[in-house]
């Protein structure tokens, strides 16, 4: 018998790296899966792993809210409902100094990371009030509740959706609606690499990343050790968690060593 049998999940972002561990994880507790992506390749090929009359995809982008309604009906037509949402999907932005940081591109990581968020909770939380509660889990960061040099906008839209997730538990609460935040450190995936590539740090030595000698763990973490953190948000071993911030950062917020 698995964690989540019975339950149906949207993931956003879930072409991505920590988005796909999420989903893998989550059929193999027999969640049943609506997969939310703008790549749309990526997508096929997870719903073909996990097999078809377990898992579905819809193109969408998570900032416009037409296309939030219509992956949250997906889930309600082909699966009869939500209980579960990881809303997960996020874009880094680019690495340079607020002074030179182009205004679209504050707009833009907004847009997605923040306004997408918001626009899921708005359409994901009526339909988990009609099914009798659910839980949600957003992606947030350490940039969540710190600071770093030329990721204004990526630090600014992950401090925000603590607020959005604090705002949405108060709200849910009175429906079984529970909201928590996961806040990854560095985590192996196209995002990680993107950033290295940006600061002009090495990207071949898989073994021994630079921006991990600052980390207490001295590695990145896996796309896994996040997913089983969703899960334990996700499923009911979590429930009397709502409201949280959950660190999954390998010693990051204790302090530099
Ligand atoms: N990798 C890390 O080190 C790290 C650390 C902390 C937090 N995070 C957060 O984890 C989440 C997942 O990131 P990841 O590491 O898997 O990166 P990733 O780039 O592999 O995955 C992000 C996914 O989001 C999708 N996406 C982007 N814009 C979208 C949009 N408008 N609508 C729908 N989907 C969209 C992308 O296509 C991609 O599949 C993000 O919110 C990211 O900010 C990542």
């Amino acid at each position: 018998m698995g964690k989540l049998d019975g339950k149906v999940t949207i993931i956003t972002g879930g072409s991505g790296g920590i988005g796909r561990a999420a989903a893998k994880m989550f059929a193999a507790e027999g969640s049943r899966i609506i997969l939310v992506d703008v790549d749309g390749d990526a997508l096929q090929g997870i719903v073909a792993e996990i097999g078809a009359e377990q898992a579905a995809s819809v193109l969408a982008n998570v900032s416009d809210g037409e296309q939030t309604q219509t992956y949250v009906a997906a889930a309600v037509e082909k699966f009869g409902g939500v209980d579960i949402a990881l809303l997960n999907a996020g874009i880094e932005g680019k690495i340079m100094p607020i002074a030179e940081y182009p205004e679209y591109l504050f707009d833009k990581v907004m847009a997605v990371n923040v306004r997408g968020v918001f626009l899921g909770l708005k359409y994901v939380m009526p339909a988990m009030r009609s099914r009798g509660g659910g839980n949600i889990v957003i992606t947030s960061s350490t940039a969540g509740i710190r600071g770093s040099s030329g990721m204004s906008a990526y630090i600014t839209s992950k401090h925000a959706v603590i607020g959005l997730m604090r705002t949405a538990a108060l709200e849910g609460a009175e429906d079984n609606i529970r909201v928590n935040t996961v806040n990854p450190a560095p985590i192996d995936t196209r995002m990680m690499a993107s950033i290295e590539e940006q600061k002009g740090l090495p990207t071949g030595d898989r073994s021994n990343r630079p921006l991990a000698q600052h980390m207490p763990l001295q590695r990145y973490g896996e796309a896994d050790e996040v997913a089983r953190l969703m899960l334990f948000l996700g499923g009911n071993d979590s429930s009397f968690c709502t409201g949280g911030v959950y660190m999954v950062d390998g010693g990051v917020s204790a302090g530099a060593v």
